[in-house]
């Protein structure tokens, strides 16, 4: 892996994807914009190190030499939009671990200029999106008059520094499903429901994950919805946050809420990398019949997960190994929906088979 870049690579996750990529014999370029925090980590990696500023207008000279950039530096609002410009000038191929919907829903728009350009854009190669897009893909495949996708996500096991202030970025902005092809932006917690993550029914809100964007690109289906497993006193928690948006959009709360979470967060540590896990629950209906496919995936701790698959993503766009075809692409478009089962401690369940006469089906599939 000589000539990927890994921009952001001395934040948490960046860390994470770094020293995963050098394990697995790679030499990726370390870069960001802090000089000492590259040097430090090209040091202790041995590999080269860069310092790029995305702000300075010599940007995509640092990028002319790699074939490809993994893009960890969030929030991805801020830093998608530079490089993916700068990538399209040079023809490198773009990934990044955004799971915002904004971001995801603006490099879809620069589809055509990727394709022109001759280069994949690839967005979401982290936890979000890559087990939720590979199940939906599968879901999808499972009943192909499917209409409606509804997706489900529940993790623990710490939350990254640089994860909770993209959060604290987008608080008070409501929430967004899909319906009928268009994005529509709904209040924080719009609706609830009963998730089976495998230990019987737990309460759910929706929230704005970038699968209403992805997995529509990626199954074809025009109404999904994205709900994670809440207790059901945070339902009015959210939607009281919601109506302080105002508030919350006002720069010296959200400095304040931001330098809480710097003096309080540190990412999960070992342990919870190594303990940690999450499950991606999805149901596919087709609203006419009411024919349904529904399943889970479970996953090892979203950071752990992270750092494979973004990785793995990175070494298969550079190998070229399943010719991804250039422009936007997600998880499942480019690499298919087995994807996430290649990755390590991921397993799948079918727990309703399409055609309700039929007895679900509980195949397992598990990763090596
Ligand atoms: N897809 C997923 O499942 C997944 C998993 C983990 C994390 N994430 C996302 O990845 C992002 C990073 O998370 P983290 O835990 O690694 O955070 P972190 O430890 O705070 O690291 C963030 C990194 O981004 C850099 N950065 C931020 N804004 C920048 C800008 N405008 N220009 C240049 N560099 C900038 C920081 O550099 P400085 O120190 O110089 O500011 C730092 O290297 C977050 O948005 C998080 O939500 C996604």
């Amino acid at each position: 892996m000589d000539s990927l870049l890994i921009y952001g690579s001395y934040g948490y996750t960046g860390r994470l994807i770094a020293r995963e990529a050098v394990a697995r014999g790679g030499s990726p370029v370390v870069a960001g914009r802090d000089g000492r925090a590259v040097a430090r980590q090209a040091d202790a990696l041995g590999v080269e190190g860069r310092v790029v500023d995305l702000e300075s207008s010599t940007l995509a000279s640092h990028l002319e030499r790699f074939d490809a950039v993994v893009n960890c530096a969030g929030p991805f609002a801020d830093t998608a939009e530079p490089l993916v410009t700068a990538c399209l000038e040079t023809g490198t191929d773009y990934l990044d671990i955004t799971g915002e919907f904004p971001v995801f829903e603006c490099l879809r728009q620069r589809d055509d200029a990727a394709r022109e350009a001759g280069i994949t854009l690839l967005p979401g190669v982290g936890f979000d999106v890559v087990p939720s897009d590979c199940l939906a893909a599968f879901l999808a495949a499972q009943l192909p008059d499917g209409d409606a996708l509804r997706l489900g996500i529940k993790s623990g096991g710490g939350l990254s520094r640089g994860t909770a202030r993209t959060l604290v970025e987008h608080l008070g902005s409501g929430g967004v499903v899909r319906r009928n092809g268009r994005l529509i932006q709904v209040p924080a917690a719009f609706r609830t429901r009963e998730i089976d993550f495998g230990d019987g029914p737990e309460h759910a809100v929706t929230i704005p994950w970038g699968d209403v964007v992805t997995a529509a690109h990626s199954t074809g289906i025009e109404s999904i919805e994205v709900y994670a497993a809440a207790p059901s006193w945070a339902t009015k928690g959210l939607a009281a946050v919601d109506s302080l948006g105002w508030l919350l959009e006002r720069d010296p709360v959200e400095t304040l809420l931001k330098r809480l979470v710097d003096t309080r967060l540190d990412g999960p540590d070992e342990t919870q990398l190594a303990t940690g896990s999450a499950v991606v629950w999805g149901e596919v209906t087709d609203e006419e019949t009411g024919r349904r496919a529904r399943a889970r995936l479970r996953t090892p701790n979203p950071y752990a997960l992270t750092a494979e698959s973004a990785v793995a993503a990175a070494e298969r766009i550079l190998e070229g190994r399943n010719r991804v075809p250039n422009g936007f692409q997600t998880p499942a478009s480019a690499f298919g929906s087995e994807f996430a089962l290649e990755l390590s401690g991921t397993e799948r369940e079918l727990v309703a088979a399409p055609d309700d006469s039929i007895e679900p089906t509980r195949t397992l599939v598990e990763s090596e």
